[in-house]
């Protein structure tokens, strides 16, 4: 079949919630797709920030079809081994001392807010509020379109959920006065990825850290987007020098496999009891064993360097050519926006023509997600498709 008859039958029987562009991929090999009609591409948007360690893995795909031949699903009723491994290895590499695992971004963040609560209901006269950021994006369940501070996701979903303050982002002073006595924690992504590729600044997140401590609040980092080595650590917090209380992952966590964590301290872990949260497929084997294969190949092969090296790339690529339709370029490790000049949407279509893969944000931004184990000489060959894309509007 071809793109066009795929995007036929797409219209035909799925749901409208999506706009979809009109290509049909079959096979992925590290940093390339291949579509139905046998084109390559460049894929500079990993799933969104998703396949982590790029299409098809070895190590990945030896794990889930060693997995897939074991174990697939026994439920929360019993002990789960991968999941106990996976638990460990997070752990021993964070602030975190346990995990609750899930299988999307929002249902981990609801985790998050659900044992905020407790622990607000605990320790701080059942406080319950969460006050998190203008243009910040936390999901799609009812509970994360209330907590996301952006009007255009909450269109037509009202009544929401109450108990979420949105405040400007990078404002420690609106914070301030956004504390009360029923506030119970502050929840923020360290770089707002949807949002348009916007970094917290250093000092921000530091005063944020302190401001929490000293009002008795927790802390929540929305890691879904910046985790799992996006932003050149394992997890965005380290690079700020700061510890959250409660951190929520998932997105690469999997490297396309669907799997979400929200990492917690002792303080947090202290208010949860059992049969207060659950998940029927959250870290079951096979998940598991996928995730744990992913964190120990991006901790033990180098590919934290790899992300590194190749944002660096990326950056001084943009510097020397000093686009003018380029208004700025931001973000940290393999998470970049380039503000442009020119419409968003149109420019990722035209680069999706040349055969590179981008993903639009918020605020006229294009974002480069490449896979994290990504080569220079793939990242040059798609910042040359970047440039004739550019070209191609001057
Ligand atoms: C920061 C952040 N939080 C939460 C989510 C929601 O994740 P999911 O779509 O897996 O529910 C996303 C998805 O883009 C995200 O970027």
């Amino acid at each position: 079949m071809l793109n066009r008859d795929y995007q036929r039958l797409a219209e035909k029987y799925l749901a409208p919630v999506y706009s979809q562009y009109p290509v049909a991929f079959v096979k992925g090999k590290g940093t390339f797709l291949w579509d139905c009609e046998g084109k390559k591409y460049i894929d500079f948007s990993s799933g969104i920030a998703t396949v982590s360690l790029g299409h098809c893995h070895p190590k990945i795909v030896s794990a889930l079809k060693d997995q897939a031949g074991r174990l697939w699903h026994v439920s929360n009723l019993y002990l789960i081994p991968w999941q106990i491994e996976l638990a460990k290895l997070l752990v021993e590499n964070t602030f975190a001392s346990k995990v609750f695992f899930c299988n999307s971004g929002a249902e981990a963040n609801e985790a998050a807010v659900k044992f905020a609560r407790l622990w607000g209901k605990r320790y701080r006269n059942g406080a319950y509020k969460i006050i998190t950021a203008v243009g910040s994006f936390h999901g799609r369940t009812l509970a994360m379109v209330s907590a996301t501070g952006q009007d255009k996701i909450k269109e037509g979903f009202a009544p929401l959920p109450e108990g979420f303050v949105h405040v400007p982002f990078n404002n420690i002073e609106s914070i301030e006065s956004a504390i009360d006595s029923e506030t119970v924690a502050v929840m923020v992504e360290p770089v707002q990825g949807e949002g348009g590729v916007v970094k917290a600044n250093e000092e921000y997140i530091k005063e944020l850290r302190f401001l929490c401590h000293k009002n008795n609040l927790l802390l929540i980092f929305d890691e879904v987007q910046t985790g799992i080595g996006r932003c050149g650590s394992l997890f965005a917090y380290s690079l700020y020098q700061v510890e959250p209380d409660i951190l929520t992952s998932a997105k690469g966590l999997g490297s396309g496999f669907p799997i979400a964590a929200t990492l917690i301290n002792d303080k947090v872990s202290s208010s949860i009891h059992t049969s207060s949260h659950a998940s029927t497929f959250g870290g079951n084997p096979l998940a598991a064993r996928i995730g744990y294969e992913v964190v120990k190949t991006i901790i033990d092969d180098g590919v934290l360097d790899n992300v590194r090296i190749c944002s660096e790339v990326i950056f001084n690529f943009f510097k020397r050519k000093n686009f003018s339709l380029v208004e700025e370029v931001r973000g940290l490790g393999l998470l970049i926006g380039i503000k442009l000049k020119v419409d968003v949407k149109s420019f990722v279509l035209e680069a999706l023509k040349k055969g590179l893969l981008l993903v639009p944000a918020a605020d006229n931004v294009v974002r480069i997600l490449p896979p994290l184990t990504a080569t220079v000489d793939e990242i040059e060959s798609g910042l040359a498709v970047f440039e004739d894309v550019i070209l191609s509007f001057d």
